[in-house]
Parts: C-alpha cells; structure tokens; sequence
C-alpha cells in the first residue's frame, strides 16, 4: 500500500526546512517537532482541561495520521483474506501485506524476507523462539542466561521452558546505575550455557545494553542470542546483520505502528532447524488426516489469519520514521533526554533511578514526598500521562530496591513543553504531599 501520507508528510517537512522558518528552540536544524507534533491527531487532545504531555511511550507510542490512514484505506478498499483468494481485492490485500515484509526486512536490513516473521509482538516472539528453538535441544543442567533488566515477558517464557526441559535460568548482575556487570556475563558465558536471552534497552531504566559487544562474546562459545528490541527500534538504528544477532524481535504498538503486530527476525538456518509454533492455515503445503507437511519460511510460523491490515499499518509507521530519519530522531530525543534529566535533577527529594552512560529516552524516579501512583494521580490532573509502578520488571524492582518507580518516556514527537509540565506538576505533588 501506497503510504501517500508519509511521503507528502516528509515532503512538508522539507519544505518547511528549505522555507527556513525560524526553528523553535528545542529544535535541531533539521527536524521540527513542531512539524512531526501536528502529524499525530490525539496530540491536540486536552486532558483535564491541559494540552496533553504524553510522556508513557515505553508503554505505547501515539499514532501519526499516516498509519491511521493506511489501516483505514486497507479496510475501506482493500479488505481481504491473504494467499488464499483468486480475485482483486485478495491479490491487493497479499500485495500489502507482503510489501510490509519488505520494509521490514529493509529497516532491520536482514538479509531475506523470509527472515522476517510476522507475530502479535514482542511478548509472542520470544515465546516461538523459546518453544519452536530452544525447548527441543534443552536437557537438564543447560543454562539460559537472561539479564537483571529483563522485562517479564524476557523471563517467564524462560522460566516455563526451564520447568519443561529440567534446564536452569541464570542471571547476570547490573550495577546500581543500571548497566550490564561485563565481568560477571563473562564468567556466565560456561559450556551449559545454551541462549542469551537479552533486552537491547531496558524499558524501566533505559539502559542500552552493548548488544554487539555482548554478542559477539556470545557467539565465541557458540552461545546463540536472542535480543528483545521492543525498546531499541524507535529509537536507534538497528541492523540484524551488523549485529549477527540469531534472532530479533520488536513490538509494532511502540514504533509508532498498531497494536497485535510484531516481528520476529530470524537467520534462515535458525529457522530452518525449528517446528511451527501453532498449527493452522497459511503455515502448510499439504494435510492429509495422516500427515502434514509445512510451508516455507516465513510462512510455516504464521497459523491462521494474520494481523494484515496491522502488517501494513506497521509497514507504514517504518515508512514514516524513515521519512524522518533515526538519526534525527535519535538526535532529538537525546537532546530532551538531557534537557528532562537536567530538569528532574533540580527538584528536591527526586531520585532518578537508572544512570547509565548510555541510554534512551527513559525516566525512572521516586520522590520523597509521594508514592509513584500518586505523583501518576496528580500529573493525570495536569494532562501528563506517564507510567507508574513495576514495569512489568518485579526482579529489576526487587534488585533496585523500590517497590515502584514513576516512569517518564520520551518519542519523537516530545517537546520541552512537555518537559516543563512535567516538572511543573512534580512541584504540585511535592505541595499536595508536603
Ligand atoms: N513493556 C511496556 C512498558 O514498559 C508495556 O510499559
């Protein structure tokens, strides 16, 4: 599907740059937030009366009108089942959907499309991977290595294969800034160790692990890896070749595609080795009451119906971001990143938690003055949404020693503004709970 949106919305872009309108002051030279904020029709929303500050995009980022509008168009012209149908509107529906593999395979710069498994997101992924790859070759006394920051949805899938197959999950230690104990992942790095399992950045403290690094070390005892990149992708560039990463996967709902798609990458000769997952349509070539025998890649890991008109929504927002560039992005966001840290150091009885000299747009604090829920509570009132609470990192929590963290994270589209209102209503808690 044509992503006219996205293109023109670059094109604007340009010329707004080309026109030399003056650039507000949070403003790189070549990227207007301004710009981009006007592409994303809830940003005009008001909440409680305030403009809104959406500040939870580790949780979910907001949409541009581009993606909206593709997912739109696909039901309003082009709404049919996939590889199944001999008519137009099937043949159109396949054309997209498929075309979305495409820009997946280019935006991660795998080698192949069959290398790009369209899944309901990251949480799915690692499960296929834990089922469909490690599960058969697992035998008591193996090792899964995980980290300290690991999400939940990086630990239990491993947990529950450790209790099918006998195998052992162990963890490697963080610093109290949050970063990756190098010396103790090495020494983890033993002959039982069957998988690295690992996040490339942390959602609850935004630590960017040093996946290549890590990888590589890996590979050196024939340690295959999995990286978990939900919260990588919308913020840095990634290429699954560079990083010789064995398998990849990410969430469309955080990169600013919709909700139930996600990816999972693969090398061919991974994939190859594993069963399908789920059984179903679309993953055979042939069934008899007797015998079946499976599809090729990718499609022996996608059973049933899938998600098409995410697919192509999502194909969309890698459109959109690439219109803009993750350089710029990256730029931008690091930018507002020092800009909040800066701004959050100022206030009293704050402590950011997470200090990593290499991270992304992610905020962690507790305050003195008021639990997490309630610093949420009362910024709700002031139309600043962030996250509060464990982050679906309980082990992370306990390793830190806080029960639950107020969580601000950063996109494309924040502005100081948002900053400022932030650390505005944290002076209003800080008054509320004095
Ligand atoms: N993993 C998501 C978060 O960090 C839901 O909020």
């Amino acid at each position: 599907m044509h992503c006219r949106t996205a293109k023109e919305i670059s094109m604007n872009i340009s010329h707004s740059l080309a026109t030399g309108s003056p650039a507000p002051r949070d403003n790189s030279p070549q990227f207007d937030v301004s710009a981009i904020r006007s592409q994303f029709p809830i940003l005009e929303r008001r909440i409680h009366g305030y403009p809104l500050a959406y500040l939870d995009n580790a949780a979910t980022s907001q949409k541009p009108g581009a993606v909206i509008d593709a997912i739109q168009r696909f039901y309003l012209q082009h709404n049919a089942n996939v590889h199944r149908g001999v008519y137009q509107l099937s043949e159109e529906a396949t054309r997209d959907y498929e075309a979305s593999r495409d820009k997946v395979r280019q935006f991660i710069n795998a080698r192949e499309r069959a290398e790009i498994i369209f899944v309901r997101g990251t949480t799915e992924a690692i499960n296929l991977v834990a089922h469909s790859f490690a599960k058969p070759f697992l035998s008591p006394g193996d090792e899964i290595l995980i980290s300290t920051l690991e999400h939940h949805s990086n630990i239990v899938p491993w947990q529950i294969i450790c209790q099918q197959t006998g195998a052992r999950l162990r963890v490697i230690p963080i610093s109290d800034a949050g970063e990756i104990d190098a010396a103790a992942f090495d020494a983890l790095l033993s002959p039982t160790c069957r998988l690295l399992s690992l996040t490339h950045v942390s959602n609850t403290l935004g630590t960017i692990n040093p996946i290549q690094q890590m990888i590589r070390q890996a590979h050196q005892h024939g340690i295959p890896v999995l990286i978990d990149g939900a919260q990588a992708v919308p913020h840095l560039k990634v290429d699954v070749q560079a990083l010789d990463a064995d398998f990849y996967a990410f969430s469309g709902h955080k990169v600013y595609g919709p909700t139930g798609i996600g990816v999972l990458y693969g090398k061919r000769e991974r994939l190859e080795t594993m069963q399908p997952y789920q059984g179903g349509g679309d993953m055979i070539s042939e069934v008899t009451f007797e015998h079946t025998e499976y599809n090729e890649l990718p499609y022996r890991f996608e059973a049933g119906t899938p998600n098409i008109a995410g697919a192509i929504g999502l194909g969309c927002a890698l459109d959109y971001i690439q219109a803009i560039g993750l350089a710029q992005i990256a730029h931008h966001e690091q930018a507002l990143l020092a800009y909040a840290t800066r701004a959050l150091s100022t206030i009293e009885g704050l402590r950011l938690i997470g200090t990593a000299s290499d991270k992304a747009g992610i905020l962690s604090f507790v305050m003195d003055a008021a639990h997490a829920h309630d610093i949420s509570t009362v910024l709700d009132q002031a139309g600043v949404a962030i996250r509060a609470g464990h982050h679906c990192t309980m082990p992370l929590m306990a390793r830190l020693g806080v029960a639950a963290t107020a969580r601000a994270s950063l996109a494309l589209y924040n502005n100081r503004a948002d900053i400022d209102a932030l650390v505005a209503g944290l002076h209003e808690v800080k008054r509320m709970f004095k």
